[in-house]
């Protein structure tokens, strides 16, 4: 199905009037990179670069919904990403809840279905709150699914993965012999979804920084040097571009 978009200007890439939904990836994961560098590029404070990055996630969220995407999962807040300074760990955990007063309408205009993968247990109140509210409102929407990865770590989330089913093996509800990668997958927080068919990264970096390890092992990669809010739905779509011509093996050979 060709859906004609208007022609959107960016430096980084120049979007086609028409874009194919054919073999487009069912599940996207994003990495947001480069918040930081943009503003201090315009003498600013590293803060205001994650404000602005909100803008780029709800274009990159329409954008999704017209490519029929089922999933898309944004790394919003790692586990190592603590390790920052108090008031930018603040500013970011404050996010959600902005982006969710000025969008939630939006998103529910556009019938995206919210939810979180991380341990949403050591997140501040005010996060988890309005994360459980646009999850709540969200909950029988059947479009575009939009997972906020907070205060997440593929490490971490394999650990407590484990955990769980070491738990189970103890209270006999598993058996050794009954474990393979099926089983293992649905202790994960992606449990029932398909593992990520395109990975983005902006800003530049060429690393996983601990996202989604065991989801990505045969996803096909996408780095862009554009900074997360110059990103355009025409970087987006040239990503789309790019996966839809590849040739994906899983190990095999090409038919
Ligand atoms: C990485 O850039 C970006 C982040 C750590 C935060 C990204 C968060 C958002 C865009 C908002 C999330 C909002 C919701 C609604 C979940 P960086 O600071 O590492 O950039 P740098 O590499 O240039 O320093």
């Amino acid at each position: 199905m060709a859906i004609k978009l208007p022609f959107i200007k960016s430096k980084q890439a120049k979007q086609s009037p028409e874009i194919s939904t054919e073999n487009t990836p069912k599940h996207i994961a994003i990495i947001m990179d480069g918040n930081g560098r943009w503003a201090k590029n315009r003498g600013l404070v590293r803060v205001a670069g994650h404000k602005e990055g909100l803008s780029s996630l709800m274009k990159i969220v329409k954008a999704a919904v017209k490519y029929e995407v089922e999933i898309l999962t944004l790394y919003a807040f790692s586990t190592e990403n603590w390790k920052r300074p108090k008031s930018e760990v603040e500013f970011i955990l404050r996010l959600p809840k902005e982006f969710l007063e000025i969008y939630l309408p939006d998103l529910i205009a556009n019938n995206v279905r919210i939810n979180v993968i991380g341990d949403m247990e050591k997140l501040p109140e005010y996060t988890r709150e309005a994360v459980q509210y646009a999850i709540d409102r969200t909950q029988n929407n059947d479009g575009l699914q939009v997972n906020f990865a907070l205060n997440y770590g593929g490490r971490h989330e394999i650990i407590q993965a484990m955990k769980e089913m070491y738990t189970d093996l103890l209270d006999t509800k598993l058996t050794i012999d009954k474990i393979d990668e099926q089983r293992f997958s649905n202790y994960l927080y992606t449990a029932q979804m398909p593992e990520p068919d395109l990975l983005i990264r902006t800003g530049g970096e060429k690393r996983l920084s601990n996202f989604l390890l065991w989801q990505l092992a045969y996803t096909e990669f996408w780095f862009t040097d554009v900074l997360w809010p110059d990103f355009q739905e025409a970087d987006f779509s040239l990503a789309i571009d790019h996966f839809q011509q590849r040739n994906r093996r899983y190990g095999g050979l090409s038919n």
